[in-house]
């Protein structure tokens, strides 16, 4: 595939000798009124070493251009070189890069087998899988995918909750309440019931409080009971979870969560103690932040157990120990944004210097809109109960627009699924959004399901076709504004998928799978396709197969199931 931003630079590389090829490569962008032209190159950089007004520099530059085949024009404007390729060529390098890559286009080697660990979801055992979760789930997994695609290697690690203080409690009140068969049938919400009646009961009678970091000291000494429980509450609670995974199409490569890391803390205090970064402080072990800004961080408590912090410390070291990372990315909320700082600069100040390859990819919250969904119970949302709603509810639909279509119930998960995916997803991740079940199962506007839609009227088309990439085809009659559109939008997506991995933002890909869904439409709705010249017919049916294979590789990497037909 012909990088047409390299042939930019290449041509004004002789022009513009103070600057590397890919220094100029780099300033080549796509104005954003099309009509102008497909690249451009800005002028204004030159314009102090040049001693020169930008656009009198551009009209220089146009003079000594002499243009390449691939380019059709060149032209100055307001102090840009605007550029257009001849449609011929472009259409025929893309389309032709895209039927031969199929489900590798887009992707390249950049990631050079990087190690990246992305760390995400990362849910509590035996509280709620809510809806909040949805965020770190699905940034993280979408992530690790995009990661992937750029050839770097991934390792996906869910940092568990499983440990703490709260795992007293639960013991506690699982000897005094609990049921061990209604648990079995329904854990979360049974543990969630005991757990929230320890709190209450609590209020009366302190001494459960006593009992329960009693409990919890005789799981950190591995007394067998505790032990026991423990591990009954994390089986049951990760069958619920994978359950969920499942659903979601969401797999990871570990599952160590915090208590994995209990029997490393020891190392990690050792060298906190011998280093001097932690100090006393009332019989607890801090480590004194004022000087970057910070509150003092808590690595040991008055009784000397350890917390949240020291885990999340112990953890980062046995990652790097252990998968000497490149990266190592944390798809958490912007609530634990001061935790993440916090030890991150503690790392720091022990002195390794990979604490700068810690990146804490930071998201906001999630809310229900206003009857969007009744809760089940008390005030949490289960995200499996959304999922199953949302499965429900296009079931519905297709029954009643498409009530013929063969493997309906599998359909049914693929876009019930995938809407509520893709409507997470849509959303620039520091923002913090509303979730409408409504607008998110709607075929149109910009969801989910109107992009996979576009993807099964192209697989449609092609169905009824019989088209053959391998004939010759005339690219240059695709010469309507909606089809260039549609070619100018697949050459962008390599582009668009390192951006979005740059920012760690998945909502870069979404948006550009409904832009290329968007701009595919126009182009059905323009042009007829099956008609009788055979060039035209077969030039066409190319751009339609290309998009085909662009849409589903956009949305496999925002996690969405590209159906053949709904
Ligand atoms: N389990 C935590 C929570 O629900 C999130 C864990 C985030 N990851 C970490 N390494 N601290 O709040």
């Amino acid at each position: 595939m012909i990088d047409y931003k390299m042939s930019i630079a290449e041509l004004l590389h002789p022009l513009v000798p103070s600057m590397t090829l890919e220094e100029i490569r780099n300033l080549v962008e796509h104005p954003k009124n099309t009509d102008m032209g497909d690249y451009a190159f800005p002028c204004f950089k030159l314009s102090k070493e040049m001693r020169q007004a930008p656009q009198v520099i551009a009209q220089t530059f146009v003079d000594q251009i002499n243009l390449p085949d691939t380019l059709a024009s060149v032209e100055a404007i307001s102090g840009f070189l605007n550029f257009k390729v001849s449609t011929s060529h472009f259409a025929q390098n893309i389309l032709e890069a895209v039927m031969a890559q199929k489900e590798y286009y887009g992707s390249s080697d950049v990631g050079e087998d990087k190690k990246t660990i992305i760390e995400y979801s990362s849910v509590n055992i035996a509280k709620p899988f809510h809806m909040g979760h949805i965020r770190s789930t699905m940034i993280g997994e979408s992530l690790r995918r995009i990661y992937d695609f750029l050839g770097y290697d991934t390792v996906a690690i869910n940092h568990l909750g499983d440990y703490g203080t709260q795992f007293g409690k639960l013991i506690v009140a699982f000897k005094l309440w609990g049921d061990r068969e209604t648990i079995e049938k329904d854990p979360i919400p049974e543990l969630l019931k005991i757990y929230v009646k320890f709190h209450q009961e609590a209020e009366e009678n302190p001494e459960l409080e006593d009992e329960a970091r009693s409990w919890f000291t005789k799981l950190e000494n591995n007394d067998p009971e505790a032990v026991e429980l423990w591990t009954l509450f994390k089986e049951m609670s990760l069958k619920v979870f994978n359950r969920v995974y499942d659903k979601l199409g969401v797999t990871f490569d570990s599952y160590a969560g915090e208590s994995f890391y209990s029997d490393k803390m020891q190392a990690i205090l050792d060298e906190l103690r011998e280093k001097k970064i932690v100090q006393k402080s009332e019989g607890a072990e801090i480590v004194d932040l004022e000087p970057y800004g910070m509150p003092p961080a808590l690595i040991t408590k008055k009784d000397g157990s350890t917390l949240y912090m020291t885990r999340d410390l112990a953890a980062a070291k046995y990652r790097k120990d252990t998968y000497d990372f490149d990266k190592n990315i944390y798809v958490v909320g912007s609530a634990q944004k001061l935790h993440f700082q916090q030890w991150i600069k503690i790392v720091e100040l022990m002195g390794h210097a990979w604490s700068k390859d810690c990146v804490h990819v930071e998201f906001g919250m999630v809310s229900l809109e206003e009857g969007s969904l009744s809760t089940r119970k008390g005030n949490v949302v289960f995200l499996e109960d959304v999922l199953d709603k949302a499965v429900e509810k296009t079931l519905e639909i297709i029954n009643e627009k498409n009530p013929d279509l063969s493997d309906k119930a599998s359909v049914a998960k693929s876009i019930g699924i995938g809407a509520v995916v893709f409507q997470e997803l849509y959303t620039s991740r520091t923002k913090d959004y509303a979730f409408s079940l409504d607008k998110t199962l709607s075929f149109e506007g910009e969801t989910g399901p109107y992009v996979q839609y576009t993807h099964a009227r192209a697989c449609s088309v092609l169905r009824k076709a019989e088209f053959d990439p391998l004939s010759d085809i005339e690219y240059g009659v695709l010469s309507d504004p909606a089809s260039k559109e549609v070619v100018r939008i697949l050459a962008k997506f390599n582009e668009i998928v390192v951006l979005a991995h740059k920012n760690y933002e998945p909502h870069t890909v979404a948006r550009y799978a409904v832009d290329l869904a968007q701009a595919f439409n126009r182009f059905y709705h323009d042009n007829s396709i099956l008609v009788e010249d055979k060039a035209l017919r077969n030039a066409r049916l190319a751009l339609v197969y290309s998009s085909k294979i662009v849409l589903k590789n956009a949305l496999h990497l925002v996690c969405l199931d590209a159906p053949e037909q709904m």
